[in-house]
């Protein structure tokens, strides 16, 4: 089997989970390209000699420009804040190596089609971060509506809802500062609502969009008896609609007590609906028309049986998967791809045109108009 070396940039939080994914992968599932974690990029020498250790990394690298120039790496993965993903993929396609990258692509559309048109050029394979196309859940309600069970779509209705600023005590950590994250609960969340629309829905054509910041400023992390602007969105929404005729809503907050990661859908089509929650990945409720019973309604189905996708690889049907499997089935196809040199999804092609949304949401909140993404 040939190797793929990965350079991984970033060990905090999504570091953590692309190295479980990239240590994992290849003891279920049965890649062509064996990865080799060869080298753990940050910033702080102490923390990343802890974590490569941890994380079983060979070596490791302050400077993410030595990573993604070092003659032995075919892979850079982004586990970045969004303002320094455009430079790094600019980089390592330049460099000829394949790029996966953390969502949302980048800040701006701006950005995001700069990286775009960076990987076409280099023709290097390049994959976007949306790892909860690869819930098995949310693959099977994909493969239900591509099989026409629902019929034709008509609502799609989004949310993810977090809880973690309620309490204005709570940091102003990078995410908070527009310089450093684009946007606020709508890059971080709402990127996931649009690509899961797109994904099982299809392209959006319009939205009427609202932001709202509810608290304005907050302490500062380094030093919490001093405060600092928060220049993101608190929490978005938006009505779409899409290409196909359907009309959906999406909505994302990190200000939502009791909601701690509540990435929820439903989709109703003329012939039936799905629905799914990430707090319960394992199952997908699904109602069909088709199926006429004086006792019909929606079912949930355990979405743990082998002949469900991704989950052959793991364990007996009921044995239950977790939010972490979900990069190590993006890692899997993302190695499949490159072995065969072509690009997964979704990619930077993806990425842009999720920005593009996101932006048009933006615009929509400013001039309180529809906008054409
Ligand atoms: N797919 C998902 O479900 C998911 C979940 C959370 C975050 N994310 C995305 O992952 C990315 C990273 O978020 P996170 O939660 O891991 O953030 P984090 O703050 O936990 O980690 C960011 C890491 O990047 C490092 N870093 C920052 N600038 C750097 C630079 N110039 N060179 C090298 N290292 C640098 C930091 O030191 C830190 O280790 C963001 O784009 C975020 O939106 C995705």
């Amino acid at each position: 089997m040939a190797d793929a070396n990965v350079a991984l940039i970033g060990y905090a939080f999504m570091g953590r989970a692309h190295s479980n994914a990239w240590r994992q992968v290849s003891s279920f599932f049965r890649p062509r390209l064996q990865p080799r974690l060869k080298v753990l990029c940050g910033r702080s020498r102490a923390g990343l000699a802890e974590a490569a250790e941890r994380f079983g990394w060979e070596d490791t690298c302050s400077d993410w420009r030595e990573a993604v120039a070092r003659p032995d790496i075919d892979l850079v993965d982004i586990c970045t804040p969004g303002d320094s993903h455009a430079e790094i993929a600019i980089a390592a396609a330049r460099a000829g190596k394949a790029v996966f990258c953390e969502k949302p692509l980048a800040n701006s559309v701006r950005d995001a089609e700069r990286m775009l048109a960076a990987v076409r050029k280099a023709g290097v394979p390049h994959m976007l971060c949306h790892n909860y196309r690869r819930v098995p859940a949310v693959a099977l309600a994909k493969q239900l509506i591509e099989e026409g069970r629902l019929g034709t779509i008509r609502h799609f209705r989004g949310v993810y809802l977090q809880s973690w600023l309620v309490d204005p005590a709570a940091p102003r950590v990078w995410r908070l500062d527009r310089g450093r994250s684009g946007s606020g609960a709508l890059g971080d969340l709402g990127s996931h609502v649009v690509d899961l629309a797109r994904f099982l829905v299809g392209e959006i054509a319009e939205v009427s969009g609202a932001l709202t910041t509810f608290i304005k400023r907050r302490p500062r992390p380094e030093d919490p008896t001093r405060m600092a602007a928060v220049t993101v969105d608190d929490a978005a929404a938006a009505t779409v609609r899409f290409a196909n005729g359907a009309l959906g809503t999406i909505e994302a907050t990190r200000m939502a007590p009791g909601r701690l990661n509540h990435n929820r859908f439903e989709i109703n089509g003329s012939e039936g609906s799905v629905a799914f929650n990430l707090e319960r990945l394992n199952e997908l409720d699904v109602h069909l028309e088709t199926a006429r019973s004086p006792a019909q309604g929606f079912r949930t189905v355990i979405v743990t049986d082998r002949t469900h996708p991704y989950v052959d690889a793991w364990w007996p049907p009921g044995h239950t998967l977790g939010w972490e499997h979900t990069f190590t089935h993006t890692v899997f196809d993302l190695l499949e791809a490159v072995a065969d040199r072509r690009t997964p999804s979704p990619n930077f092609d993806d990425g842009v045109k999720n920005q593009r949304v996101l932006e048009a949401i933006e615009r929509s909140s400013g001039s309180r108009r529809w906008v054409k993404p």
